[in-house]
């Protein structure tokens, strides 16, 4: 489907729980007050959901969470949704740590990609930074997925005095293996305020210092806002996520739902659509017709009103401290 300023949105985000095993500084140091299953949506809506977006064009489908691999059945989802007419394409992102337990079924299930965070290579940092000491079970993920034969991209975001002094160490993943390291730019979103964001620029100038042959990779990687350079005799590829600066809303393809039945036609905008109540209180069924017609009319609506670029000065009237696990990034 076209939005109001005629960009093709064909991918949507869905986050399937706010729940995670880690605990990142910048997104849920605390936890998350536990939302009751009963409120989040269940795999049968998110399904039902699913069909109807397809009907609208949206082809390639993102799990995201929270963690969406501590979620039970999980797996099961991804292989439902792959069988949607329509959909093409279902990847996941994840922090890794149950991905090597749970990497074959992912794969029979039909899984296209996935990305993995990993924001520093040292376990004493990676404690720091997650509350965990997981690091081993992250890069035993990595191996499995590496293994698995499947698109891998590693997103890392980098804090001053913190890690910022390892894009070095990371971007040696992508030289070794074939698999795409990416720098996340850290967004003002919940706790993310309280960093300073480290521009990609900067990451990049320090790259090209040492690798002057750097040049731009003009292949498609993913579905996602990055930009992908390759340096000569590496495996993988180098990418920025430079949600500050970088203007890559022109290009926007998304919605995104989040675990609660919210459809959010942006990252940063305030507005967002009530799936849940057609699915619960319209009196209809899931699976009829009139079901998928008032929810494709909803979705009709979110992107229609789709705002042209996120906008994180606002973001103080619109946001609450822990929204970025609720809309899943
Ligand atoms: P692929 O390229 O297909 O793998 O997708 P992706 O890059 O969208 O996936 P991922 O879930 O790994 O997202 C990486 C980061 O990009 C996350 O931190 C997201 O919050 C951020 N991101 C994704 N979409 C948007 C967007 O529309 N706007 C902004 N500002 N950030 C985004
Ligand atoms: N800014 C940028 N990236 C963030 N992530 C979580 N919170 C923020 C933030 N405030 C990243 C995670 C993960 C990805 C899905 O989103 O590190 O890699
Ligand atoms: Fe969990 Fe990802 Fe948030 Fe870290 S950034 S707490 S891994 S959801």
């Amino acid at each position: 489907m076209i939005d109001g300023y005629g960009r093709t949105i064909e991918y949507m985000r869905i986050s399937i729980t706010d729940r995670c095993n880690l605990r990142c500084r910048y997104c849920m140091p605390d936890g998350v007050d536990l939302v009751s299953m009963s409120d989040l949506l269940s795999f049968e809506e998110i399904e039902e959901i699913c069909c109807a977006a397809a009907e609208l064009g949206i082809k390639k489908i993102k799990i995201t969470g929270g963690e969406p691999l501590v979620r039970r059945g999980c797996t099961a989802l991804i292989g439902r949704i792959k069988q949607i007419p329509g959909i093409e394409e279902v990847t996941l992102t994840t922090n890794g740590i149950l991905l090597a337990q749970q990497m074959s079924e992912l794969c029979e299930n039909g899984l296209d990609a996935v990305n993995i965070s990993l924001d520093t290579l040292s376990r004493c940092n990676y404690e720091e930074i997650t509350g965990k000491d997981k690091l081993e079970s992250v890069l035993e993920g990595i191996q499995a997925a590496v293994k698995a034969g499947i698109r891998v991209k590693i997103n890392s975001v980098l804090q001053k005095g913190q890690n910022d002094a390892e894009w070095g160490q990371l971007i040696g993943l992508a030289k070794d293996l074939p698999i795409d390291v990416r720098f996340i730019e850290m967004m003002p979103i919940g706790y993310g305020k309280q960093f300073e964001t480290i521009y990609n620029e900067d990451i990049q100038k320090k790259i090209r210092e040492i690798y002057p042959d750097l040049e731009e990779d003009t292949r498609v990687h993913g579905n996602g806002p990055a930009t992908y350079y390759h340096i000569p005799g590496f495996k993988g590829s180098i990418g920025f996520i430079s949600a500050i600066h970088g203007k890559f809303c022109d290009k926007c393809n998304r919605i995104r739902l989040t675990s609660q039945g919210m459809i959010k036609p942006c990252l940063c905008y305030g507005k967002s659509y009530n799936l849940k109540e057609i699915l619960r209180d319209s009196g209809e069924k899931i699976g009829t017709e009139d079901m998928k017609r008032m929810l494709k009319q909803r979705l009709e609506t979110a992107i229609l009103e789709k705002p042209e670029q996120h906008c994180f000065e606002h973001l103080d009237d619109i946001t609450e401290k822990k929204d970025m696990i609720q809309i899943g990034g």
